[in-house]
């Protein structure tokens, strides 16, 4: 699973580097789709449950599962890439969001206090602790900071699936939920809105959008529980997480 994380980690730095104010978040996809099928792995969203591309791109009020169009990115936009690979019988899973060009504060703080979410979530992770303590960890950073948690959407765990139990939440109570041990492997993916934290589901039945239009934010680590704590498998290099 480390390989198919660093992959993923490798395709999403890349596709980043990209962003810019012009771009169409289509040409986000083609390179996405064209760097797995370079190193032999498939792109793991293309066709899952008829997801029609191999890369959501959701651009400021879109949560997740945005569909890459001849949009183009400008200035002052927040944009969310989420990607997966399949390489050698195992998943990986990872997702950013990134400024283009200059953005409000709010827009930096959003994307800063969801980062941040992630980490202190992972921080939580050792044997002993259970997954509530993720869950907890990862709400009172939200809502600390007066932004909202989306509910609609969660992590999983993931391995030889995409998607496998358990279900994380990002909200709950410590002390909940199953104990966590070494060997389990997670994709731990906070979605936070700037706003409330209800989301739709748009026309093409895959695009989230936040209710009140308020933007949002999204970062996502496949991480393997280890003895003494955790280890990002979604790293370019050893020691090197995308983010
Ligand atoms: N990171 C998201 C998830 O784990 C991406 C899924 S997109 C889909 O659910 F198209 F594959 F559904
Ligand atoms: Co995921």
């Amino acid at each position: 699973m480390s390989a198919s994380g660093r992959l993923v980690a490798e395709i999403l730095s890349e596709v980043r580097d990209r962003i810019k104010p012009g771009v169409t978040t289509q040409e986000l996809d083609l390179l996405a789709s064209r760097l797995s099928l370079k190193k032999k792995a498939r792109p793991a969203f293309k066709g899952y449950k008829g997801y029609p591309f191999s890369l959501c791109v959701s651009v400021n009020e879109e949560v997740v599962h945005g569909f890459p169009s001849k949009r183009r990115l400008m200035d002052g936009d927040i944009v969310s890439l989420d990607f997966g690979v399949y390489l050698d019988g195992y998943y990986g899973d990872a997702a950013l969001t990134q400024a283009v060009g200059r953005v409000t504060s709010q827009a930096e703080r959003l994307i800063q206090v969801t980062k941040e979410a992630l980490l202190k979530g992972l921080e939580q992770i050792r044997a002993g602790r259970r997954l509530g303590d993720i869950s907890c960890a990862v709400q009172q950073h939200v809502e600390g900071n007066r932004f909202s948690v989306v509910r609609q959407f969660v992590g999983h765990g993931i391995g030889k699936a995409l998607h496998e139990d358990p279900q994380i939440p990002n909200f709950g109570e410590a002390g909940r939920g199953i104990l966590l041990k070494p060997g389990m492997v997670l994709a731990i993916e906070p979605m936070v809105n700037a706003g409330g934290s209800e989301v739709e589901i748009k026309a093409d039945g895959w695009t989230a959008v936040t209710k009140d239009r308020s933007l949002s934010a999204h970062f996502e680590h496949t991480i393997a529980i280890t003895e003494n704590g955790c280890r990002i498998l979604t790293q370019v290099c050893h020691g090197m997480p995308l983010f």
